[in-house]
């Protein structure tokens, strides 16, 4: 299949690159490197160097992986994007090029602007470029789990039937974020459903959980091949956080008390999932939504796992509770349902302690270039950046 790449350059979009391109797909990656822009300005740079797009896609191809073609341009920019859906003609487009850090978004107005803005053109456009350009294209857009939040109820795989007045209705689930970034995802949910309805769009929207995890088949290739890896408070999520925290020798740092509980999963489960939704498309005028995690855990429960992995590799590790930066529950009923991708084939693979001392071992040999200024909370959601 031509498969788009929207983000090509982030977290997720580069090993999703390569491991489709691997299995012979012809893939053309976008990317502006917004993310890499964002991180300079908020001193919250990844712990690796990683080589731009072009030279990944040079150093993927030396390592005999098949060609992967690199368009560097701003989704936001409809003239872009247009012209190359039009040229390339994708049979799904993967759309990964947000800004996704929550505390990026809280930290003031700026910030929350250019992440509205960033986040709702490049859906907006993306739709009118498949509209306009490639109609049977598959989106396949990346949603969050953050967008349902913590409601006291079970969380339905994106819809919910409700009986009002002795009437019966299917709907979205309820989403009420809590972030503006997350916000952002709702609103995307809702821009891509209303243009399923009116004009037959196809699109799978994954409700995808924080991911974890640095390495993938084609990772090992060459190291220069791994991901971005953020470790701080604004760009780093909190397996990484407490990761780098371990190998630094300070004390994990729990906001509150710690019971916040999320859908988590591997790396090398998001590349099934996307791989999964590719292979299964949806047709003209539907909407699947799909919940993509594979174990949900609370804070406490991640930090005592990397304790027991740290401790294989006699690292001690202390665990403290920090004021919340956040508004939060931080003791909360948490049940969402995830069938649909494990339906479709997806075999999970866990959080384990053997995964947290393989990451621990790739992150060992960076120990002193761990900047400790960035692993501390410095966004309040009640008052911005300290
Ligand atoms: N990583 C996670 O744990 C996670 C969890 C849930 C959802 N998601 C979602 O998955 C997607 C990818 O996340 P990620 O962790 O890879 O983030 P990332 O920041 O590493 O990747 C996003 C990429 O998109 C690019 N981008 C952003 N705006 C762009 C624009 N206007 N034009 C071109 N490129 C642009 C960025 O430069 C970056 O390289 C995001 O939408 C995110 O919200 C991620």
């Amino acid at each position: 299949m031509r498969i788009l790449i929207l983000g090509g350059d982030g977290y997720l979009g580069w090993p999703t690159a390569m491991a489709l391109a691997a299995e012979g797909h012809e893939v053309l990656t976008i990317d502006n490197y917004l993310r890499r822009l964002l991180a300079e300005r908020t001193r919250s740079q990844a712990l690796m160097r990683n080589p731009d797009l072009q030279e990944r896609a040079e150093i993927f191809a030396a390592a005999g992986g098949p060609k992967i073609r690199v368009a560097i341009g701003d989704c936001a920019n409809y003239l872009f994007l247009s012209r190359v859906v039009a040229e390339f003609q994708p049979e799904a487009a993967i759309h990964y090029a947000e800004q996704p850090s929550a505390p990026y978004s809280m930290i003031g107005f700026d910030e929350a602007r250019l992440t509205l803005n960033n986040n709702l053109n490049t859906t907006f456009n993306l739709i009118w470029a498949v509209l306009e350009r490639a109609p049977d294209c598959h989106i396949v857009k990346l949603g969050t789990m953050g967008e349902y939040g913590t409601p006291k109820i079970d969380i339905e795989e994106g819809w919910i039937e409700i009986e009002h007045a002795g009437r019966k209705d299917k709907f979205l689930f309820p989403r009420q974020a809590g972030s503006l970034y997350h916000t952002t995802k709702v609103l995307d949910t809702d821009l891509l459903w209303f243009y399923v309805r009116s004009s037959g769009l196809r699109v799978t929207d994954l409700m995808q959980g924080p991911v974890y995890g640095l390495s993938t088949a084609e990772t090992d290739l060459d190291k220069r091949l791994m991901p971005n890896f953020h470790y701080d408070d604004i760009f780093g999520t909190v397996v990484n956080r407490f990761l780098v925290q371990a190998i630094a020798g300070i004390p994990l740092t729990v906001y509150g008390k710690g019971g916040q509980t999320r859908g988590y999963l591997n790396l090398r489960d998001t590349l099934q999932c996307v791989r999964l939704a590719i292979q299964n498309p949806v047709k003209r005028g539907e909407l699947r939504i799909l919940n993509q995690f594979t174990e949900t855990l609370s804070v406490n429960d991640i930090a005592l796992r990397v304790r027991a992995a740290a401790a294989r590799l006699d690292l001690e590790v202390r665990v403290d509770h920090v004021a919340n930066p956040r508004k939060e529950a931080e003791d909360h009923y948490y049940n969402p349902k995830n069938s649909g991708l494990l339906e479709l084939g997806l075999k999970p693979s866990l959080m384990t302690e053997d995964v947290l001392t393989a990451m621990l071992r790739e992150l060992v040999p960076y120990r002193h270039e761990i900047d400790l200024k960035k692993v501390r909370p410095r966004v309040s959601w009640s008052g911005g950046a300290r």
